[in-house]
């Protein structure tokens, strides 16, 4: 970073100027609700700006959010958001330090030892130690495909009603999959009233929500006016088969809609398997959640595993050297996980990156191995630890913070 540059945490009045900064750097429309929404939820306190001088030239912060991570449930972690640096200030380090003051501060205050993010481009979180964790598909389909005869869509109606009817309703279902759904956030208020905003910015082009429900589940869409009308899947969220079934019927059913998608289905959505022609549905694949491990020691045995399983990994991490070291991966019959420093010679060497990729169980550490990111000193050390940490459901998230 230039020597001109400081960083610091934001005051409200910096934080609104963080968030003008945003606007122009996320090309987003002055009348944005959500401007009002950051200001009530956020703590400027767990924001840094980037100041050349008295001028605040961008930043990012932390909306603190609870994930559930594999056979423990939610767990606290820093959900970093609203990273943008002013056109024209660009490439000067401002994200730089403001990403290491908030990974370091975390871990000197001892405080989420994950973070994670959605990236606006591929190409920027890696050198901060962010790996991709969770992979989303984005899926097409045109109306009226056939499902196989034995697809079983029940006798429930789905029904599309206001936002005041469904939103018990969608909080209720969102809830329950969210608990068993490894990548999910949990969602209080501010978060439901956050993402059912539905303003110019919101719609950009589209048209207002709406919102179809059924006893296992619910589908969030809009309506959208492309070449064909599409409809617009925003969330879909099911608790059963006959639910899934029964709301994919409804939207591909929709009159004078020609298609419908879905920006954010799992990597394994069972949609092609109730298809007459499971190549009826085009699908394209790219990252979703990526995240962060800050403290390696405290952040691994939060979650369940594969055991039993002990081996010894050489950890780099050149942006929290804290992290860097021999540690023993101890992981129990039932799960549980322990990790010790160790003299002892290690079994594989990798970055804590690697580690964060596959920490939800969403990207398996072989196929890591096979990019060279990990390396096996000892033959046969890899395939036992990478399936030590696959999980079933495999992660998902549909929310991008
Ligand atoms: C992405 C953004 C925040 C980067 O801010 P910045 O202050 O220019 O970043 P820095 O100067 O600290 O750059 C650090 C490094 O990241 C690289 N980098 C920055 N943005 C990048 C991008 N979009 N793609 C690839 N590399 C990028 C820089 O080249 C630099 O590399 P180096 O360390 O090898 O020299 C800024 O370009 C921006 O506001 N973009 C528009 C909004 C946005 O996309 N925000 C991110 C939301 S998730």
């Amino acid at each position: 970073m230039t020597s001109t540059l400081t960083v610091r945490p934001l005051t409200a009045s910096t934080l609104s100027e963080h968030l003008d900064i945003c606007r122009t750097a996320f090309y987003g429309e002055p009348d944005d609700p959500a401007r009002e929404a950051q200001l009530r939820m956020w703590d400027p306190a767990r924001f840094r700006g980037a100041f050349d001088g008295a001028e605040l030239i961008g930043g990012g912060g932390i909306w603190p959010r609870r994930m559930t991570l594999p056979g423990t449930g939610a767990h606290s972690f820093a959900g970093v958001t609203m990273v943008a640096v002013a056109p024209g200030q660009r490439r000067r380090g401002a994200l730089t330090g403001v990403m290491r003051s908030l990974l370091h501060d975390l871990h000197a205050e001892g405080g989420d030892p994950f973070a994670a993010l959605w990236a606006s481009e591929g190409g920027i979180y890696g050198r901060y130690g962010y790996g991709v964790a969770v992979e989303r598909l984005e899926i097409e389909i045109d109306k009226g495909a056939r499902f196989l005869p034995t697809v079983d869509t029940g006798t429930d109606r789905v029904r599309e009603v206001s936002r005041e009817v469904a939103e018990p309703l969608m909080r209720e279902l969102h809830a329950k999959v969210a608990a068993q759904t490894p990548g999910w956030l949990e969602r209080d208020t501010d978060a439901w009233h956050y993402r059912l905003l539905d303003g110019t910015q919101q719609r950009n082009g589209r048209q207002a929500f709406r919102f179809a429900v059924h006893p296992e589940g619910y589908a969030l869409f809009r309506m959208h006016q492309r070449q064909v009308l599409a409809v617009e899947v925003h969330e879909l969220v099911t608790t059963g088969p006959v639910g899934y079934a029964a709301l994919w019927r409804h939207l591909l059913d929709a009159d004078l809609a020609g298609l419908a998608d879905y920006w954010c289905a799992a990597p394994d959505d069972p949609l092609p398997h109730l298809l007459a022609d499971p190549r009826a549905v085009r699908r394209g694949r790219c990252d979703a959640l990526w995240l962060r491990l800050v403290d390696v020691d405290r952040a691994l045995p939060l979650r369940r595993y594969a055991g039993p399983l002990e081996t010894v990994l050489e950890l780099t991490d050149e942006f929290c050297p804290w992290n860097a070291g021999r540690r023993r991966l101890r992981i129990g019959a039932d799960g549980h996980a322990e990790v010790t420093r160790t003299e002892d010679e290690p079994e594989l060497a990798l970055s804590t990156t690697e580690l964060a990729s596959a920490f939800l169980g969403g990207v398996r550490l072989t196929a890591l191995a096979a990019a060279g990111r990990v390396r096996e000193l000892r033959p046969g050390a890899l395939a036992p630890l990478s399936r030590a940490f696959l999980t079933d459901p495999a992660p998902h998230t549909i929310e991008n913070f």
